[in-house]
């Protein structure tokens, strides 16, 4: 079956199911700020901001949104905006500075901020790793070291002890594939490797990690929602009835997300993906009994997604190696260095990714039959949205009809997705705020409220007023 990616998701799902969660995320490197208060040291992101080029105009953490000091400003906004559940992350390197003993006035802002969400009625949902590794374990090898699975589910618990009373959602890592891939092969994100064996170490190791603490977590309390965040890439066949680009979509979603997929619902690494990446995967890196500690069952799979991209074979039409799936590679990822990545003529955002909810929907669908559907594992969508070039009038106010627009067809999507049988749960817009970027420092924002970076002032966009209207009538019409 092909399917006309050019037309939009024909929709016919317009209200939420019960139940459905409306939420908005972030990540605490992103928007805390008060990278020094109160016992907190070095992550690799703040190492990495340090490094000259690696982050667009020389942008870092330091400040970032202040949200460590503005947090009840901000679950006001929230509660104004009638959201459901909040999706923020804890930083590793305020919990357990230097790799040391649990630091409580770091994990005294957490506790504040989940009270904060509690009093006004907003689940929180705790990301326990979205990429800033405590520099003091990257000194000692980080992702690369199998130890630091290790230390990760020792921290999992830690934050568990301070805050496992009220927080009942847990994501173990973010999009592990940035991680390792984008940090360890393409250099892109801290530590800004480019070996592509340390890029499958530290998958590994990441993979490993999330299985240690779900079973420390578990084990501590059953009843908690334990589950993981993955980003997904969805590659179509530019021509599909070309072998080599059909070969191509397969390398793409094997090196993407089969590599993540499979030993977290089937215990394996996918036949086809060992062999892509042979040549970079270390020969001793998995040990007896790690599969089955990866495969220790989740309650739930976060996905995020933000696009998709058309994929063709080498060729010999010259066509140059482009970028697959939206990221801005200076140097091919492991297992695909031959794809290439080509146009298609659908609108695109700031980040010069394709629009298109249609892949949304075939992910979601995909998932539930082939991977969480048979484990009895629920989906949420832990993020999606887009970064624009917003123009404020002279309030601040952002009338940002492109962003609505995406946020709408997506969550058409995903509504569309449940109507076919996929068990999606709930819908956590990227980001609450603008923020940083990563290697993009604050030029792209990604918010559905507004951030004046010179006043940290924040503004709800037309989206935001937007989405607290679905939150409110629970239907997409608002
Ligand atoms: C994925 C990441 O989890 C988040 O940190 C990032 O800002 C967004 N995608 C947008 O790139």
């Amino acid at each position: 079956m092909t399917t006309d990616l050019t037309t939009a998701t024909p929709t016919t799902s317009r209200v939420l199911p019960p139940g459905f969660l409306v939420g908005a995320a972030t990540a605490a490197f992103q928007i805390e700020g008060a990278a020094w208060t109160d016992g907190r040291t070095d992550s690799i992101w703040d190492a990495f901001c340090r490094q000259p080029g690696a982050v667009l105009n020389g942008d870092d953490g330091s400040v970032a949104v202040d949200h460590y000091h503005r947090y009840r400003t901000d679950v006001a906004l929230m509660s104004e905006l009638g959201l459901d559940a909040y999706r923020f992350s804890t930083s590793w390197a305020r919990v357990r500075p230097d790799d040391g003993p649990t630091n409580a006035a770091g994990l005294a802002f957490y506790s504040r901020l989940v009270d904060e969400l509690l009093e006004n009625g907003i689940d929180p949902w705790l990301t326990l790793y979205h990429w800033d590794l405590p520099q003091a374990l990257q000194e000692k090898g980080g992702w690369t070291h199998r130890d630091t699975a290790y230390r990760f589910a020792e921290y999992a618990v830690a934050v568990h002890e301070a805050l496992g009373d009220r927080v009942r959602s847990w994501i173990t890592l973010n999009e592990p594939w940035c991680s390792s891939f984008l940090a360890h092969a393409a250099g892109e994100h801290a530590p800004g490797r480019t070996e592509p064996t340390e890029a499958v170490a530290a998958a590994h190791h990441l993979l490993l990690g999330h299985g240690l603490a779900v079973e420390a977590l578990r084990e501590r309390d059953a009843d908690a929602a334990l589950g993981i965040t993955l980003n997904f890439t969805v590659a179509d066949p530019a021509d599909p009835a070309d072998p080599a680009d059909v070969d191509a979509a397969r390398r793409v979603d094997g090196a993407f997300n089969r590599i993540f997929l499979d030993p977290i619902f089937r215990g394996t690494y996918p036949a086809d993906v060992l062999e892509d990446m042979a040549a970079h995967w270390p020969a001793d890196l998995v040990r007896d009994g790690d599969l089955a500690t990866v495969a220790a069952p989740v309650d739930f799979l976060g996905v995020n997604y933000y696009n998709g991209g058309a994929v063709a074979g080498p060729g010999t039409d010259g066509e140059p190696a482009a970028p697959v799936g939206g990221r801005q590679l200076r140097s091919p990822y492991v297992g695909s260095e031959q794809v290439r990545a080509l146009p298609r003529g659908l609108p695109r955002t700031a980040m010069d990714w394709e629009v298109q909810p249609d892949g949304l929907y075939r992910l979601l669908t995909r998932l539930q039959e082939e991977y969480t559907g048979p484990a009895g594992t629920s989906l949420y969508v832990t993020e999606n949205g887009a970064a624009y070039d917003d123009e404020p009038d002279s309030t601040g106010f952002v009338q940002d009809d492109e962003r609505l627009d995406y946020v709408r067809t997506h969550l058409a999507a995903v509504l569309d997705a449940v109507q076919a049988g996929a068990d999606v749960r709930g819908y956590f817009v990227w980001s609450l705020l603008d923020n940083f970027e990563w290697a993009f420092g604050y030029a792209k924002r990604f918010g559905i409220v507004r951030v004046d970076y010179d006043t940290l002032e924040r503004t709800p966009k037309a989206s935001a007023r937007w989405y607290a209207e679905v939150a409110r009538t629970r239907t997409l019409e608002g």
